[in-house]
């Protein structure tokens, strides 16, 4: 099975309250995203991975995979939205010569604790589905609001935080996304898209650990952690 990772790391990070993207600020020794990508340079099988970023961001994507000698990243320009980047990132794996049913994970740049046995987990799913994400079922009530007001609160037992990697068959991925945009659909992912599709996105449980660094306390906690993760 042919395999490949999508790393979108195009966006610009404005809810962190910092000049420079999140996932390029400095965690330890590196910056975040050289963390996330060297995670998926280490799962065995993973032959290419794409990072999408912006055109501003080129040089300094470029100076990380230079400093860490990656010879299977390629780096793309990403697109106006997310959807559009992980576009981008599946048009190259084609290019390169990855087929329809070749495997690739779409996986946040700013989540750099996924384990190697999460990502098994998701390739073992995707056995009898088009797609397999990781999630976790929520602790907090979640309500449906509107103007301030709660207006509905589903059962939380039926609904799922989802987390990445979010593992697809190739072509199944292209589609869903081409017609995401054609058609203007709202996505904060992939599965919503490959789903909204008539596809089979398996749900496997999420790892409390795969946390996405989205606040400047996150960044504290993410220091911490790093400790454990030395030797993946
Ligand atoms: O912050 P948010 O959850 O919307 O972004 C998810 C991921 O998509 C981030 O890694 C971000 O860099 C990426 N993204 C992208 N291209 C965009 C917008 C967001 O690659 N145009």
């Amino acid at each position: 099975m042919r395999c490949a990772a999508i790393i979108p790391a195009a966006g610009s990070g404005t809810r962190f309250g910092s000049d420079t993207p999140k996932q390029f600020l400095p965690l330890g020794d590196r910056p975040l995203i050289a963390h996330t990508v060297g995670r998926f340079h280490r799962f065995s099988g993973v032959e290419r991975i794409v990072v999408c970023v912006s055109a501003a961001h080129l040089a300094t994507m470029q100076a990380i995979v230079d400093r860490f000698r990656w010879g299977n990243v390629k780096i793309v320009r990403g697109g106006e939205s997310r959807q559009e980047s992980v576009l981008r990132g599946a048009e190259s794996l084609s290019r390169a010569g990855l087929g329809d049913d070749a495997v690739v994970a779409a996986h946040d740049a700013v989540r750099p604790f996924v384990s190697s046995e999460l990502f098994e987990h998701l390739l073992a799913a995707l056995d009898d589905a088009d797609g397999a994400i990781p999630a976790t079922t929520p602790t907090d009530t979640i309500h449906r609001i509107f103007n301030g007001l709660v207006v509905e609160t589903p059962d939380r037992s039926l609904l799922a935080a989802a987390q990445t990697p979010q593992c697809f068959r190739l072509g199944a991925l292209r589609s869903a996304l081409e017609r995401a945009i054609e058609q203007g659909w709202p996505a904060t992912d992939e599965a919503a898209a490959v789903a909204r599709c008539g596809g089979k996105v398996r749900v496997v449980e999420g790892d409390p650990r795969n946390i996405k660094i989205t606040r400047p306390s996150d960044f504290e906690a993410a220091a911490r952690e790093l400790a454990n993760w030395s030797d993946e």
